[in-house]
């Protein structure tokens, strides 16, 4: 509570969207959410085309779809490549002036204030005749430089050379931020024409033209585009000012700064070992140097470790192991003489021990690349921080179980397809038998992310201290596996999914079932949402993570994808997630994650209890697929008998599904403010159950209002009905409940 809203993610499954870590994934370039290609170029962070996808306004590409393939553009300049290291390649005009009829001529200018031209790696060319060039900054404060270029006769020019026959050249000055072309002619190009009509000239990527005779003549050459590399850098301070802003730091993970050549401006880059986009939230990753170079002799083991690599040699062989290095070498020993029987024999025996040596290193070998890359896993997955969190904490309801990969392989039959319980979009569930032959479920999420590590043992801390009778329980993890394994208990009775939409006719669950689930799933709700000493946002609220033991009773699950509220909203707008027709729309569109989001899905499940229908059903006409929308219209119009789940509804319990259907109406509305908390739902249908096992406590009262939930609402009970007065309302009214219900259970 207070000033951090945390939600907290129990089950890691997930971790989530931007996961990496996994070998095979291809690193982002882009922020996530964001395109990372406009036509063929990639577009990096910092770049991006719009919102939070670009870092400040001046790094926005516009994205201009018209052109097919579309094109990126940097204020008026084309955009061609992006480069992660500094630099991008812009598309310049040729400026020209030509002595036809018409004269024409056209002088293009530049002007990116955040970009400078690279004086390295670009130069000013002019062509002509009889030509004269010059280009200097905007106001023509700054910088001016140019070149002449006459020839007497085109014959005298030779291609290639731009020595100001026909074509001059010339460096830039440093940090050329504008320039302004112009050309002149001192004769009108009267002496050429008509072999060369017109002077060109153009700032240009140096190589990127050859001069060729040709291009003096006719006109073709106004057309031509060239390329120019501009610099790029972030902001306008050293990295250590840019450093004490935390928050605004554009330096991520495994990378570092780089302070430009005058201090004003920075640039990332991946420590040495990683690689990708130093911009982006875990952009650099470890580069795999075992496998993408090699870099051990022969006979070494080559382990990848985060940013390096270790060469090894094998037993008995000693040196440094690298390629570069000394490589691997049997230590020098004294040979002596021996007769060439007992050699062939030695040699025999040495082949068979050579070959039973090999067999038995390269066992060693495999048995010590698993545990290095478990320990390797362990430490990655936070296994210290978690050991470390737990010295710290005594009293907890009991002692975080950290299992072994071998315990948990032994446990699902080395993850046999026989065991898969269930699989998603994030993880799979296999039942796994314990060596003291408790049964639990185990998750293995499908990828694990390093940065998340701290928040991936918070989650494990929050979880284990839940204790709800409601709430499926966590009961250990692996961290040596690459992905973290989670262990809960086994919920036998499958999910309330299952057993309210099977197709099976003759087996449906009776209202009084259906109530007392929803019930103590409201309970497991609002615990989390303010008994648990961290607020947890479940997020992911839906029939089919609701699972039912033998007792049906309800067991929420599958914390996957709630969390701790990430403090950036850039985050939250990349996480919105959640099952449609269950996902709160103010959610959708805010991006603003509350407990309320949590009532809304919890009001679908209601109506989904109360009419036996799916979310979402294509049976059903186009506007009421969604089952909220044509739950909520249905009731407007008092056509709420028309949708109650017939197999359930009947005389004496029509006025009880009808407060409950207020209720999940209530539950729905879009604003999430007017949605009651689940403390009140919970304590309301509590109310209800509680009524209901004891009808007699009120079968005094009248029922002269009994009508109105027959099919007509007062317009009270439509609009922000306290949970008093939905208490009240239902006590003046139920006076019917007999005991054939209770006999029903
Ligand atoms: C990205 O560029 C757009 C267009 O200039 C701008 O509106 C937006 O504010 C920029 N984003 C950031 C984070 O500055
Ligand atoms: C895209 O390019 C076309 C043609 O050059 C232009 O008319 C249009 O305004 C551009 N659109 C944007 C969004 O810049
Ligand atoms: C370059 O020339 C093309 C074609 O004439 C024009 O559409 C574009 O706007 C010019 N670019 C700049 C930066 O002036
Ligand atoms: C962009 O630059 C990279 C590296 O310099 C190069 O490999 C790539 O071909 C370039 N792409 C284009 C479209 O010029
Ligand atoms: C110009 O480009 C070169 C080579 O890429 C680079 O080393 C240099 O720092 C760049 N100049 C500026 C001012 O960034
Ligand atoms: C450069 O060109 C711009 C735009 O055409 C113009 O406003 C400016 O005055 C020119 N500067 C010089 C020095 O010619
Ligand atoms: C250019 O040179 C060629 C051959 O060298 C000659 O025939 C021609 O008359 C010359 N043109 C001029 C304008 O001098
Ligand atoms: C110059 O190059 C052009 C084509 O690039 C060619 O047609 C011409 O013959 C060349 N001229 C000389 C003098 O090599
Ligand atoms: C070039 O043309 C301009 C305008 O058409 C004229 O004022 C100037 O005198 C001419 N120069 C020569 C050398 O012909
Ligand atoms: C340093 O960068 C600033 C800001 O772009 C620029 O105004 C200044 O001229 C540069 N100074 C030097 C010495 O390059
Ligand atoms: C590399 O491997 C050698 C031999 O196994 C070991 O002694 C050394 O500590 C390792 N170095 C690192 C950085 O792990
Ligand atoms: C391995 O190292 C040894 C000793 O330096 C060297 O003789 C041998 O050629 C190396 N082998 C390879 C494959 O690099």
């Amino acid at each position: 509570m207070g000033s951090i809203r945390s939600v907290v993610l129990m089950q890691l499954m997930i971790l989530l969207n931007v996961i990496l870590t996994v070998k095979a994934s291809t690193p982002a370039v882009a922020k996530p959410g964001c395109r990372s290609r406009c036509g063929d170029v990639i577009i990096p962070y910092p770049f991006g085309t719009g919102g939070d996808c670009n870092i400040t306004a001046g790094f926005f590409i516009n994205c201009n779809t018209s052109f097919i393939p579309h094109k990126p553009f940097l204020g008026d300049f084309e955009v061609i490549n992006i480069s992660t290291d500094g630099q991008l390649r812009t598309l310049s005009n040729t400026s020209y002036d030509c002595y036809n009829t018409p004269w024409n001529r056209l002088f293009y200018y530049f002007l990116l204030s955040e970009f400078s031209i690279n004086n390295t790696k670009n130069k000013f060319t002019a062509i002509g005749c009889d030509t004269v060039a010059v280009m200097q900054d905007f106001d023509g404060q700054r910088y001016a430089t140019g070149c002449l270029s006459f020839c007497n006769n085109i014959t005298d020019v030779s291609n290639g050379s731009c020595s100001g026959v026909g074509c001059c050249q010339t460096s830039i000055p440093k940090d050329v931020r504008s320039y302004n072309i112009s050309l002149g002619s001192p004769f009108n190009h009267t002496y050429v024409l008509p072999e060369n009509p017109c002077s060109y000239a153009f700032v240009a990527e140096i190589d990127s033209y050859t001069f060729s005779a040709s291009d003096l003549r006719g006109f073709e050459f106004k057309s031509r585009q060239f390329p120019i590399i501009l610099d790029w850098k972030i902001g306008h301070n050293s990295c250590n000012e840019a450093n004490m802003d935390v928050d605004n730091f554009a330096c991520k993970e495994h990378s570092k700064c780089v302070d430009s050549e005058n201090n004003s401006g920075y640039l990332c880059k991946c420590l040495e070992g990683y690689e990708g986009n130093p911009y982006l939230p875990n952009g650099c990753q470890d580069i795999n140097e075992c496998e993408s170079m090699s870099p051990c002799n022969g006979t070494a083991i080559c382990t990848n470790l985060p940013g390096t690599y270790n060469c090894s040699c094998p037993g008995g062989y000693e040196g440094d192991g690298k390629k570069s290095g000394t490589g691997c070498s049997l230590p020098n020993k004294d040979q002596s003489k021996t007769s060439p029987l007992i050699a062939a024999l030695g040699v025999a025996i040495g082949f068979l021990g050579l070959l039973l040596g090999i067999v038995l290193w390269c066992w060693m070998l495999r048995q010590r690349q698993i545990s290095k890359l478990r320990e390797a896993n362990f430490q990655q997955n936070g296994g210290i921080l978690l050991r470390e969190q737990l010295s710290k904490r005594q009293g907890y309801r009991e002692d975080v179980k950290v299992f072994t990969a071998e315990e948990l392989e032994k446990a699902t039959n080395n993850y046999n397809e026989s065991r898969i319980l269930g699989q998603g979009g994030l993880g799979t569930v296999y039942k796994g038998i314990l060596a003291d032959n408790q049964i639990v479920a185990i998750k293995k999420s499908i990828i694990g992310d390093p940065s998340q590590v701290e928040q991936f043992i918070n989650e494990i801390m929050v979880l284990y201290k839940i204790n709800h009778r409601n709430v499926v329980k966590l009961l250990g993890c692996c961290l040596e596996t690459q992905v973290p394994l989670l262990v809960y208990e086994y919920i036998t009775n499958r999910t309330l999914f299952h057993h309210l939409h099977n197709d099976d006719a003759t087996s449906y669950l009776s209202w009084e079932t259906r109530l007392r689930i929803a019930t103590e799933t409201a309970e497991a709700l609002s615990y989390l949402h303010s008994a648990a000493s961290i607020p947890i946002i479940h997020r992911d609220i839906k029939l089919a993570n609701i699972l039912l033991d033998d007792n049906y009773t309800p067991k929420v699950s599958d914390f996957g994808a709630s969390r701790l509220i990430p403090s950036d909203e850039a985050q939250i707008t990349t996480i919105v997630q959640g099952t449609f027709g269950y996902l709160d729309p103010e959610y959708m569109l805010s991006s603003l994650l509350t407990e309320k989001s949590d009532v809304y899905s919890y009001g679908v499940v209601l109506m989904e209890l109360l009419t036996g229908q799916k979310v979402v059903c294509f049976k059903r006409p186009e506007e009421n697929r969604v089952l909220p929308l044509y739950f909520t219209s249905l009731m407007k119009e008092d056509r709420l008998l028309d949708i109650l789940d017939p197999r359930v509804l009947n005389d004496e319990n029509v006025e009880q599904l009808m407060e409950v259907a207020i209720l999940a109406r209530r539950c729905v509305r879009v604003k999430g403010e007017e949605r009651p908390t689940m403390k009140e739902v919970a304590h309301e249908l509590a109310g209800l159950q509680a009524i209901a096992k004891h009808p007699w406590s009120k079968s005094n009262l009248v029922s002269e209002e009994s009508e109105y939930l027959l099919g007509k609402f007062p317009s009270t009970y439509d609009d922000g009905v306290t949970s008093s007065s939905i208490g009240m309302g239902y006590d003046s009214i139920n006076n019917k409940i007999t005991f054939e219900l209770e006999g029903a259970r």
